[in-house]
């Protein structure tokens, strides 16, 4: 690829989904791209960034974007979160609001719906009246959000996390894939956002205040300034007291929120002052 195209694509990624590719990693766009050449007959990789610049809101632009975000998620990951929400947080949360309180809960950057669905059948085992926990689903990715609204997963995917019980209790099998049983599907709504927006979409803010955010595995990919801004967005949409749940490596460093450091079985949550 030219210097020139593979620089502009370092830009375009940064300032549209906040990902930073650094300069040794210019394979990655050839290999994520090579489907979408064929797919729109474009004869090399330069060719395809000179399309998304002529029309950087277009489809194209959108799909390169797309291909070049890692949807890499299973279901309860990392586990301890989810201890978390049915040992303390929920718990907390029951005490806090009554019996019959509202609870949100977000999970930033869903991909395509394990965290959602794992936050789910938590609440829906440890909750007393689980019909009040509202999950939002939100990610930059047209089609992991596709995905994730249809709640069908295939029989790798759910071996991948999910123990048998829950599989069983939670998910109908229709031949070789999973269908999400309507008791936890009215539980999750997911839609499309950007984190890196400047202002929080109305469609997130409807859904808030939170009470947990779960933003897991995709702070990594933005440069530090990007992590604090989107981090404060994120602070700025839960309720005071609220838990931040980010990924094992990641912390939340905004610049003008306060964070409390709550410990968990020797891992590290969030608590927003
Ligand atoms: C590695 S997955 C993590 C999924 C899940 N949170 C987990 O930990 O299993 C990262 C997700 O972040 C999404 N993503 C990347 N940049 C984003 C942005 N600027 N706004 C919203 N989502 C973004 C990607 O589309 C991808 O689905």
């Amino acid at each position: 690829m030219l210097a020139s195209e593979f620089r502009y694509m370092q830009e375009f990624l940064l300032r549209k989904i906040g990902l930073y590719l650094a300069d040794d990693k210019q394979y990655l766009i050839k290999s994520r791209v090579s489907r979408l050449l064929h797919e729109h007959k474009l004869d090399d990789a330069n060719a395809l960034v000179r399309s998304v610049r002529r029309d950087e809101d277009g489809t194209l632009a959108h799909q390169v974007l797309d291909a070049m975000t890692t949807n890499e998620t299973l279901f309860f990951r990392d586990q301890y979160p989810f201890d978390a929400l049915r040992d303390m947080i929920f718990p907390e949360l029951t005490h806090a609001k009554g019996r019959h309180g509202k609870i949100n809960i977000w999970s930033a950057a869903s991909s395509t719906g394990q965290e959602a669905c794992s936050i789910a059948m938590t609440a829906s085992e440890s909750v007393p009246e689980p019909g009040r926990v509202h999950i939002l689903g939100t990610d930059f990715s047209a089609r992991a959000v596709e995905y994730a609204q249809n709640g069908v997963y295939t029989q790798m995917e759910v071996q991948r996390g999910m123990p048998v019980k829950q599989l069983i209790r939670f998910f109908d099998q229709q031949g070789s894939h999973w269908a999400v049983r309507p008791e936890l599907k009215t539980m999750m709504h997911f839609d499309h956002a950007n984190l890196v927006e400047n202002s929080l979409s109305a469609k997130v803010r409807r859904h808030g205040p939170f009470d947990v955010v779960f933003c897991r595995n995709v702070l990594i990919y933005f440069t530090p300034e990007e992590r604090a801004l989107v981090i404060d967005r994120i602070a700025r949409s839960m309720h005071k007291g609220g838990y931040f749940i980010s990924g094992a490596t990641e912390t939340p460093e905004g610049r003008t929120s306060r964070w409390n450091q709550v410990m968990f079985k020797g891992k590290r949550l969030w608590q927003l002052q």
